[in-house]
Formats: C-alpha cells, structure tokens, sequence
C-alpha cells in the first residue's frame, strides 16, 4: 500500500504524556478525522503476548505467536480500537504490568512488522466510514508509517511535567525509561523525524496546543 494519498493524514508522534491522546482527539472532533492510538495498538499487543507467556527476549516463539494473531478494527465514536483475534483491549493494557514491557516489546523488528499493514489500513477504514481523514498518533507515524502525511507533528514536554500528567490520570508510570528504550531502539526509533513541526507543551494548555496544530491543519487542508 502507498503512503502517499490525497486523503487528509495528521501524524502526531512524542514522548509518553507528552499530549498526544488529548489532542488527537480533539482534531478528530474539529476536522471530522478517524482518531489511531497507536500505542493502543502497541498495549493490547503486549497484553496479549504476556497473557500467552510470550517473552521479548524469545524470538522464535514471538515469530510463532505473531503469526497466529489475527488483527481486526472496531469504531468506537471516532476512535478505532483494535481488537486481537476478536477481542477488544481491556483495562490491563494500562497497568503498571504493561508499562514495565510494553517498549521491550516494540523494540523488536518483528513486532513492530507485524503491525506494520494494519496500521496503514486505518486509511482506508477511515475512508470507508466516511471521516475526512484520519489523525494517528504514536512514535514512528510520522517518520515510518506515513511519511508522506499532510501534517506531521511531534510534541514534547519538560519530562517533570509528563511525569505530573500522567500522576494526575491516576498512573504509576515510567515514562522516563520508557522514553530512553523508545529513543535508543534501532527500529523506528522516537524522533522528531526532519520536516515534522516540533512543539514544546510545556508551558502550553491543551486548548493551546490543539489551536496551535488547527490552525496549521486547517492551512495545509485548505
Ligand atoms: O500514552 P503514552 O504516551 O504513555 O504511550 P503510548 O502511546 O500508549 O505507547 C506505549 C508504548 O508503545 C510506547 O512507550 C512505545 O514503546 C510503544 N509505541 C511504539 O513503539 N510505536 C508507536 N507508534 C506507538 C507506541
């Protein structure tokens, strides 16, 4: 499949609790776009991989299990949600479990491989559901997934302030060593890829920033 399409693509990458979720979905409300969490995607997968007793370390058996899993997409509102084998992520891919392996588990090529299609095909079920397009959030979108997206941003924060973020959602997280294996991992590392429009949350609220990546959506859109 390409990634170069007319079809509208915001790409949103950053850093855990850097604002990626909260804005996202309010740009898929103000433009009519199908909203992709794709550390959702990511989650549920580790989720899945941990409840079948599948280490990150243990290639061949990680090779063996991704090849039995079948990936599908619900619409929730505007979200698309991924379901494994039929089943939709629950609770527990925001656990303190999942937090602790989930970028162990997207360090690895074949993981990230196998979620390479379906990750793309979320254009294409935002096309059939009529959105005007899709805004898809993550690490690699802007860089891996669709290069070729209209806008592409990438959103940091002072990690002090991510960390008082995520503590507010009611979250033991840690996103500062989350952080360091996203960044220093040779596949699809987190980086602000060249061309993306960079933006320091920090000392910004969320309606600033959402106005701040409207005004520029709604620019290149026309
Ligand atoms: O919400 P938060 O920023 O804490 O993280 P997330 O977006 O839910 O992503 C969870 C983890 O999934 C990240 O720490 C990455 O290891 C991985 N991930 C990735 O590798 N590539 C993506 N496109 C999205 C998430």
């Amino acid at each position: 499949m390409t990634t170069t399409s007319p079809f509208p693509i915001v790409a949103i990458d950053g850093g855990a609790a850097s604002g990626k979720s909260s804005s996202a979905r309010s740009l898929a409300e103000r433009f009519n776009l199908l909203h992709v969490d794709t550390g959702s995607f990511y989650r549920h997968l580790t989720s899945e991989l941990l409840r079948q007793g599948v280490p990150s370390g243990d290639l061949p058996a990680l090779r063996a299990a991704l090849g039995r899993l079948e990936f599908s997409t619900r619409l929730e509102g505007r979200s698309a949600r991924m379901l494994i084998g039929g089943r939709p992520a629950g609770e527990e891919i925001r656990s303190q479990n999942v937090n602790a392996h989930v970028s162990h588990y997207a360090a690895v090529p074949e993981v990230r491989t196998a979620l390479l299609a379906y990750q793309r095909g979320q254009a294409e079920v935002a096309r059939q559901h009529g959105f005007r397009g899709l805004v898809m959030e993550g690490r690699d979108i802007g860089s891996v997934i669709f290069p070729d997206a209209s806008c592409r941003f990438f959103l940091h924060a002072d990690p002090a302030e991510r960390a008082r973020r995520r503590e507010q959602e009611g979250q033991t997280d840690s996103i500062a060593e989350r952080d360091r294996l996203d960044s220093s991992r040779p596949t699809a590392p987190l980086t602000c890829p060249a061309g993306a429009i960079d933006i320091d949350s920090t000392c910004l609220n969320l309606g600033q920033v959402v106005d701040l990546m409207a005004g520029i959506i709604a620019e290149k859109l026309g």
